[in-house]
C-alpha cells in the first residue's frame, strides 16, 4: 500500500523510475536531499549501479534539462535554466523607467539570479557571489545587501515594509541578527542607496498590460556584464564551478 512506503522510498522508487526510462543513472545530492527532508547524497552506490545493468551512472548533461551551448554567456543561463525571470524584468522595467543609471537598472535585473536559477536560502548572498567577478563591485554588493534591506523601511525613498513579506512570514516575523547587522552595516556604507534601489525597483505588482521583455536590457547587459570568451563556468573564475553546477546540477561528481 502506498500509504506504508516511507518518504524516503517513495524518492528512491522515483528515482529508480526515472533511471529505467533514460538511458543513466541518477543520483541526488544532499542539498537537493535536504530540501526534501532527507539527509545525504542517495543512489550513489554500486547496489544502484547494479539495479540498473548496462547504465552508468550520470557524468555529463541532465538529458531531462534543455540543452545549453558549449560557451553558454549569461542569457543562456536565464534562457536554458531559469524560471521566475519575469519578477527581474519586471524589476528592471521598473528601474528602467524611472531613469535609474546603467548599474542600477542591471542590479534590479539581477537582483533575484539566486531564486530564479540557484538557492533561495540566502539568495542575496549566493546570487552576489556568482555574479561578483563579472560585474561592478558596486553591483554585487548592493545584490548582497537587498537581502537584507528588504526587511526594514526607509521613508526617505518612500520604501515600506512590504505586505508581502507580512502575508508570507506573518506579522511577528523577526529577520535574523546577521540580517540586522547586514542591515546596520549597509546602512553605514557608501554604496547604501545603491542597494537601497533594489528595494524600492523590487515589486511585484505590475501593470499587467505591460509588455516586458529581455530586449531593453540586452545591451545593458552587454556593456556591464564581463562575459567570459570560454564560457561561464569555464573561465577559471572563482565561480566558475557554481555555474557548472547549475548547468549539470546532476553530475555524479
Ligand atoms: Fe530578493
Ligand atoms: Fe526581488
Amino acid at each position: 500500500m502506498v500509504g506504508q512506503i516511507s518518504i524516503d522510498e517513495q524518492a528512491d522508487a522515483l528515482e529508480a523510475r526515472m533511471s529505467d526510462e533514460l538511458d543513466v543513472i541518477y543520483t541526488k545530492s544532499a542539498l537537493a536531499n535536504m530540501e526534501d527532508g532527507h539527509l545525504g547524497a542517495s543512489g550513489m552506490g554500486m547496489d544502484n549501479l547494479l539495479k540498473h545493468p548496462g547504465k552508468l551512472f550520470l557524468i555529463g548533461d541532465d538529458p531531462r534539462l534543455p540543452k545549453m551551448p558549449a560557451k553558454p554567456t549569461l542569457l543562456d543561463y536565464f534562457k536554458y535554466r531559469a524560471r521566475g525571470t519575469n519578477h527581474l524584468l519586471q524589476s528592471a522595467t521598473h528601474a528602467l523607467k524611472a531613469g535609474m543609471p546603467e548599474k542600477t537598472i542591471l542590479a534590479c535585473l539581477l537582483h533575484d539570479i539566486a531564486n530564479a536559477l540557484f538557492i533561495k536560502s540566502d539568495h542575496g548572498y549566493w546570487g552576489a557571489q556568482l555574479l561578483e567577478p563579472y560585474v561592478d563591485e558596486e553591483v554585487s554588493w548592493s545584490i548582497r545587501a537587498h537581502q537584507a534591506l528588504r526587511f526594514f523601511p526607509d521613508e526617505s525613498v518612500g520604501y515600506k515594509y512590504p505586505i508581502l513579506y507580512t502575508n508570507y512570514f506573518g506579522a511577528d516575523y523577526e529577520p535574523d541578527n546577521y540580517i540586522k547587522e547586514a542591515y546596520q552595516r549597509a546602512r553605514n556604507h557608501k554604496w547604501y542607496m545603491s542597494a537601497r534601489l533594489i528595494t524600492v525597483h523590487d515589486i511585484y505588482s505590475f501593470d499587467p498590460k505591460a509588455q516586458v521583455s529581455w530586449e531593453p536590457f540586452i545591451d545593458i547587459v552587454g556593456r556591464n556584464f564581463r562575459q567570459p570568451a570560454e564560457g561561464l563556468g569555464y573561465d577559471n573564475s572563482p565561480v566558475a564551478h557554481m555555474w557548472r553546477t547549475i548547468r549539470r546540477p546532476t553530475k555524479y561528481l
